[in-house]
């Protein structure tokens, strides 16, 4: 079933019903249409009733016929929105919980909308690079003023719907109703129905005037201020033209420029990029062998051993979410320091107005701190951010699975160390997983899950199901070195060497990288985690993997003790406490000796060699991490970077970039790069998965 039919004395009642969010799909629009039909012909009804079962009115178009022919498919939103609008008997919308996008859109067709108060109501179009297509940009500013429309469109955001019922002069909804939506919305009919009895006409959004005082001066301002904001996001201000339209056309002059600019908008690769990491982001917690229905084990407390930079960050991860942490380290000091910088991040929010008092204050309470093992064993997720030490993880992995109470996930935070080589330091393979957080981690949104080959299904779908309620985006990985976002790094930091070699600067590099939109480029990055931290990666690298070639510049900046903020300089200088990266001659002039050294006449680098070779090189080695099944999906790999390495959203992750490009292209420049002396040939090998992929016309992400 996908919209009931039922009678309420002289009301029909049409209740979408297409869980979860009653999606207006095919089904769902036809069932609707039909609804309005049968009530037209029944002489004995006199007005309708749409409203929504369950958790939502409606939550939008239906998201599973996404770009299928289904989602356009008579009678598409449009005719039905017509119809409706056409309807001879009075149609109310009885909106509640959520009211978004298309359901918005279906309900300012309606004659009249009642709303419960706290209903989310939104067009959050402009979110996947889109604009309200279904006439939500001609009929909201006529419904509810121009400008408090233009700023939900253009932001997308919810606004709650006994707000909007306060905007002065609004027509959205004639009435905000008590709890019981349906009982307020069929008593309204009522009045409505005896308000119509003399055949008076019914209200239509559609012949709302959208009024403002000085629209030219508004329109000027807000188009100012909505490009300075959107930057490399065209939808904003295609968002604002149609609304602009709605001053200024008549309605169905309106109407087809909001359609020009939707399908404008949908041709563009900032769509195209926002819709796969909308899609991106949903696939991530679907993994093949572990249904979503998996039991799993309860957490109600966690333990996080190490209150480092990392330890102190999880825990508030938890205690945002409500909960109970309890802090182990082996020395107090350790312990008070790492609670004092939990309550410097605390303050910081409140003191930005960004938490309240009373909450900080609520989470504090709910974190305990030990010295002793012996106080975790309750827990029912123990995670591990001790030194970045096989032997010092060994050691807290046999006290952990000396104390853990039987069926406790025991988790580690390591970056690069094997996951299944510290399960085999406990004699419970199967509840050992790899939670590895990034810094700073109570802000950063990704979390990789790394599965070990003995990680138990439950085990897995648990932390899968723990990190949505802390709020990360969480990535299945495989165990390998670096797991897919650092092992991809690794070899965009060694192209980046290589170009200092051959004749850039860091503020170059970084430039370049920057303006193609990461929101740092990898030498400030470099800066800002700690030089030291790959310095030390490099020299296991060289005994392990003595063939693969490094640019020694790195190590070169590292003896000079320049390890980046934390030392007050680093690829850059930086005045003491604050973090504006200054170029540096000592850097510019060591990296000129370096090349003097090896006989390297430097060459002027464009841009695009800078930005391709850096990209390419994630691509190229995350085919690699694809065709290993370290990654379960391209996709993946794209949220991996969307959400933890800056990489730009409106370019969609690097897998989507690289279609974008063409994959042909891809391979062509790999080429290219390969016949250079001073990279890295054997790297540039495209992996078989891109050759294959070539051979068959076909792209990572479609
Ligand atoms: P850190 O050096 O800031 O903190 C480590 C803490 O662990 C110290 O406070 C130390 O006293 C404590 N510790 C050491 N041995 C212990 C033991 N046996 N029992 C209890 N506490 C002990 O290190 P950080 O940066 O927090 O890294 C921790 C882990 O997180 C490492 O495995 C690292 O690879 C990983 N990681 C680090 C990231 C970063 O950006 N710093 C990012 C992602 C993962």
């Amino acid at each position: 079933m996908s919209a009931s039919y039922e009678v309420h004395g002289a009301v029909a009642v049409i209740t979408l019903n297409n869980p979860p969010v009653n999606g207006l799909g095919y089904a769902t629009r036809r069932a609707v249409a039909e609804g309005i039909d049968q009530a037209e012909a029944d002489a004995a009804i006199k007005a309708v009733v749409i409203t929504g079962a369950g958790k939502a009115f409606s939550g939008g178009a239906d998201i599973r016929e996404f770009g299928s022919p289904k989602a356009l498919a008579e009678p598409n939103l449009h005719s039905l929105i017509a119809k409706v609008e056409a309807c001879s008997k009075p149609v109310i919308a009885a909106i509640h919980t959520v009211c978004m996008g298309g359901g918005l859109e279906l309900s300012l067709g309606c004659h009249y909308r009642v709303a419960a108060p706290g209903a989310k109501i939104a067009l959050p179009e402009v979110k996947i690079g889109l604009l309200p297509g279904a006439g939500g940009t001609q009929r909201l500013p006529r419904a509810l003023g121009v400008e408090p429309a233009l700023n939900m469109i253009v932001s997308g955001e919810a606004v709650e719907s006994q707000l909007l019922a306060m905007v002065p002069g609004q027509k959205l909804f004639d009435k905000i109703t008590g709890s019981d939506v349906l009982g307020d919305a069929l008593a309204f009919a009522e009045t409505v129905i005896a308000k119509h009895a003399d055949g008076s006409p019914l209200p239509r959004v559609r012949d709302l005037k959208a009024r403002h005082a000085e629209p030219d001066a508004y329109f000027q301002f807000a188009r100012n201020m909505v490009a300075a904001q959107a930057k490399n996001f065209p939808a904003p201000l295609r968002c604002l033209e149609a609304v602009a339209a709605s001053a200024y056309k008549p309605f169905d002059e309106g109407l087809k420029a909001e359609r020009e600019g939707f399908l404008a908008l949908m041709m563009t690769p900032e769509s195209k990029a926002l819709r796969h990491a909308f899609f991106a982001e949903r696939a991530t917690s679907k993994i093949p062998d572990v249904p979503e229905d998996t039991p799993k084990r309860e957490i109600k407390k966690v333990a996080v051993i190490g209150a480092g930079t990392m330890g102190g960050g999880i825990s508030m991860n938890f205690l945002n979410a409500g909960i109970p942490v309890v802090l182990l380290e082996m020395k107090q000091e350790a312990l008070d320091r790492g609670i004092a910088t939990i309550r410097k991040n605390y303050e910081a929010q409140v003191k930005k107005g960004k938490l309240k008092e009373d909450k900080y204050q609520q989470r504090m309470a709910l974190l305990s701190t030990t010295l002793s093992y012996a106080e975790i064993g309750d827990a029912d997720l123990v995670i591990e951010a001790v030194f970045e030490d096989l032997g010092v993880k060994q050691q807290v992995f046999e006290q952990l699975d000396a104390v853990m109470k039987p069926g406790a996930i025991l988790a580690s935070n390591t970056s690069t160390l094997d996951v299944n080589r510290i399960a085999a330091f406990t004699r419970r393979p199967e509840d050992v997983i790899g939670m590895h957080f990034f810094s700073p981690a109570n802000v950063m949104k990704l979390l990789e899950v790394v599965r070990g080959a003995k990680t138990a299904k439950d085990v897995l779908a648990t932390v899968m199901a723990l990190g949505k309620t802390i709020r990360k985006t969480c990535v299945v990985s495989g165990v390998c070195d670096g797991f897919i976002g650092n092992r991809m790094i690794e070899q965009y930091s060694r192209q980046a060497g290589f170009l200092l070699e051959e004749g850039c600067t860091p503020q170059q590099v970084d430039k370049a990288v920057e303006k193609f939109g990461f929101a740092m480029g990898p030498f400030r990055m470099g800066d800002l985690a700690g030089n030291d931290v790959g310095w030390y990666i490099r020299k296991r690298r060289y005994q392990e993997k003595p063939h693969l070639r490094y640019s020694m510049t790195a190590d070169l900046l590292c003896e000079m003790g320049r390890f980046g903020q934390k030392t007050g300089a680093g690829w850059y200088d930086y005045a003491a406490g604050k973090r504006d990266a200054i170029p540096s001659p000592v850097v510019v002039e060591m990296i000129e000796q370096h090349r003097a050294a090896q006989g390297i006449t430097p060459r002027k680098i464009s841009d695009e060699e800078i930005v391709h070779r850096l990209v390419f090189s994630l691509v190229n080695e995350a085919a690699h991490i694809l065709e290993e099944g370290i990654a379960l999906r391209a996709s993946d790999i794209d949220m991996v970077y969307l959400t933890g390495y800056g990489f730009p959203l409106w370019r969609g992750g690097p897998m989507c970039y690289a279609d974008t490009v063409g994959l042909y292209n891809v391979v062509e420049a790999m080429k290219r790069f390969a016949r250079n002396p001073l990279d890295d040939a054997s790297f540039w090998q495209p992996a078989p998965l891109i050759q294959r992929l070539v051979a068959e016309g076909k792209s990572f992400t479609e």
